[in-house]
């Protein structure tokens, strides 16, 4: 399997997108830290299907380490402590998926302060120290490692009423660039998986809004929003050797969302 031997840390894996990375990457052989922040049942139920998928190759998920951590993304602080007590637990960190993140809708006139920063704060400012704590473990113990960020298709394209949302986005997109130039020559990779609309409680409301949700399906040239393993299926490429050589790219999941513009 092609991720014997490695450990990978995925941020934000009680639910959503979070949650089927988790569990593909131990299909392919990862021992696999679950965050959560709030939901310490879907973190428990990640853990049921991880162990499920890991069956023996799981050294320290089958070792009676606790594999679940919580922490606040948000706070600088809890991301470090994420971090190290992944370390402490599982000896290393090999691969590190920013997926934490969330979004907030208002006419931009009426953002407030506390939800822009509850949105950058986690989206973007955790994903920066999250990443930052990750290499220096990485150039402490001089290994390789690899970085996924689970971005969006929103760090190109305008999402009107969700501008903090674009704002953490974009921000990822050019840390993402940024990163794979510095880290390049430490052996570490750093790419951006960037999902369109895809079934996770973040759609929520859009998908309880039928008029909203068949506008946005008439809109994706494959006729279906995605699903959680259309993203999880990409992350296991980009975590795996066979993605050695692919650094500082983002690869979009969205059924063709990005570029549909069409005149009636
Ligand atoms: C957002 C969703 C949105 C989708 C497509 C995602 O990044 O989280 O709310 O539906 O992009 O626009």
């Amino acid at each position: 399997m092609k991720l014997n031997g490695k450990v990978a840390l995925v941020t934000g894996s009680s639910q959503g997108i979070g949650q089927a990375i988790a569990i593909r990457l131990a299909q392919d052989g990862a021992s696999v830290v679950i965050n959560y922040r709030s939901h310490p049942e879907g973190a428990q139920e990640t853990l049921r299907q991880v162990q499920a998928a890991g069956g023996k190759c799981h050294m320290a998920q089958s070792n009676n380490v606790d594999a679940t951590i919580q922490a606040d993304l948000g706070q600088v602080s809890e991301v470090q402590r994420l971090i190290s007590e992944s370390i402490d637990r599982f000896g290393q960190v090999d691969i590190l998926v920013n997926n934490a993140g969330l979004e907030k809708r208002a006419d931009f006139w009426d953002v407030s302060e506390e939800d822009y920063d509850k949105v950058t704060d986690v989206n973007l400012k955790g994903v920066f120290f999250a990443a930052q704590a990750f290499v220096k473990h990485l150039k402490q113990t001089n290994r390789p490692g690899k970085i996924i960020n689970i971005s969006s298709v929103h760090e190109e394209l305008p999402f009107p009423h969700f501008t903090s949302y674009c704002v953490s986005k974009g921000g990822v997109k050019m840390m993402m660039r940024n990163l794979a130039v510095e880290l390049g020559p430490l052996g570490i990779t750093i790419n951006n998986v960037a999902p369109g609309a895809i079934v996770t409680p973040i759609n929520k409301n859009l998908l309880e809004d039928k008029e909203k949700l068949n506008a946005l399906v008439k809109n994706i040239p494959l006729g279906r929003l995605g699903k959680p393993e259309d993203v999880s299926n990409l992350v296991a490429f980009l975590a795996s050797s066979d993605a050695d050589y692919i650094t500082g790219s983002t690869f979009f999941v969205d059924g063709g969302l990005l570029w549909n513009y069409q005149e009636q």
